[in-house]
């Protein structure tokens, strides 16, 4: 399953990485102004679903494009075939594709792959997390002076900006930095890699997250919700750290629940 989900990410990263600059329709979701799809989400899923079918037909599918294609199966796939797409849109090389396995309500496989850095994430629990073959290992940061943290936002946030902005404001004055890079699961690849000390995010979907969760375990970090509790990917808000930091960001996190 993993070198399926491999394949299939690096097939569809490549028709991504060359369809930047060629999108010829972009249409916005339910009616939200900022929550664009493009031709290539929709292009990119499809192919995928299509590899996993011809390989594990009996296996149920939940894809962001898509749905849900029911399936009764100990086996699911969890697939964001583009994320990134407002990078991608603008032609930001920032964006990455997210395919993992549940079984039987666990994940236990997942690939993020970047097609622009050409990097393969990908995770077997109780495996390790490996990029292009070589392990990983979470950061060592011991401070959140001292820590790189990454962050994203909804399409929501107008209706809802109140919790978000502050969240940001606190961890502006308590950490060294502070990014969006505009795709959760590279920023979760990114803790998985040492690169970024932690994430949270309020509002994320199974498909940005399946994967990514996966990594940041296997790498020797830890992810919970934002209030400490075990971290399930159907919860959308997810804190996600090297662990050693974790406590620090959940009482940044309580100053505004
Ligand atoms: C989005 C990205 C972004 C995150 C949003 C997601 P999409 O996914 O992961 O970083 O902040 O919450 O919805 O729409 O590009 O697949
Ligand atoms: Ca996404
Ligand atoms: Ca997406």
């Amino acid at each position: 399953m993993l070198t399926t989900a491999i394949e299939a990410a690096r097939e569809a990263g490549k028709l991504l990485r060359e369809g930047v600059g060629k999108i010829t329709s972009i249409e916005r979701k339910q009616g939200e102004a900022t929550n664009l799809v493009t031709e290539f989400d929709k292009l990119a899923e499809a192919l995928i679903i299509a590899k996993i079918h011809e390989r594990f037909p009996s296996h149920d599918i939940l894809a962001e494009e898509s749905g849900s294609h029911a399936i009764v199966s100990d086996y699911r796939w969890v697939i964001d075939p583009l994320d990134g797409t407002t990078n991608f849109a603008h032609g930001l090389p920032l964006f990455s594709v997210s395919i993992a396995v549940e079984y039987r309500g666990e994940i236990v496989a997942g690939v993020v792959y970047d097609p622009s850095a050409d990097e393969v994430f990908s995770a077997e629990k109780g495996k390790g997390a490996f990029c292009n073959g070589t392990r990983l290992h979470v950061s060592a940061a011991d401070s959140l002076i001292n820590s790189l943290l990454v962050t994203g936002f909804p399409y929501t946030i107008r209706e809802h900006p109140g919790r978000i902005i502050e969240h940001f404001n606190n961890f502006l004055m308590e950490a060294q930095g502070i990014r969006r890079l505009g795709s959760a699961a590279i920023d979760l690849a990114y803790i998985a890699a040492g690169r970024l000390d932690g994430y949270w995010e309020m509002t994320l979907f199974p498909w940005d997250k399946a994967a990514g969760v996966l990594l940041v375990r296997e790498a020797g970090g830890r992810v919970t919700d934002i209030l400490g509790n075990p971290d399930s990917i159907y919860t959308p808000n997810t804190l996600a750290s090297n662990g050693i930091i974790h406590q620090a960001m959940l009482d940044v996190l309580r100053k505004s629940l």
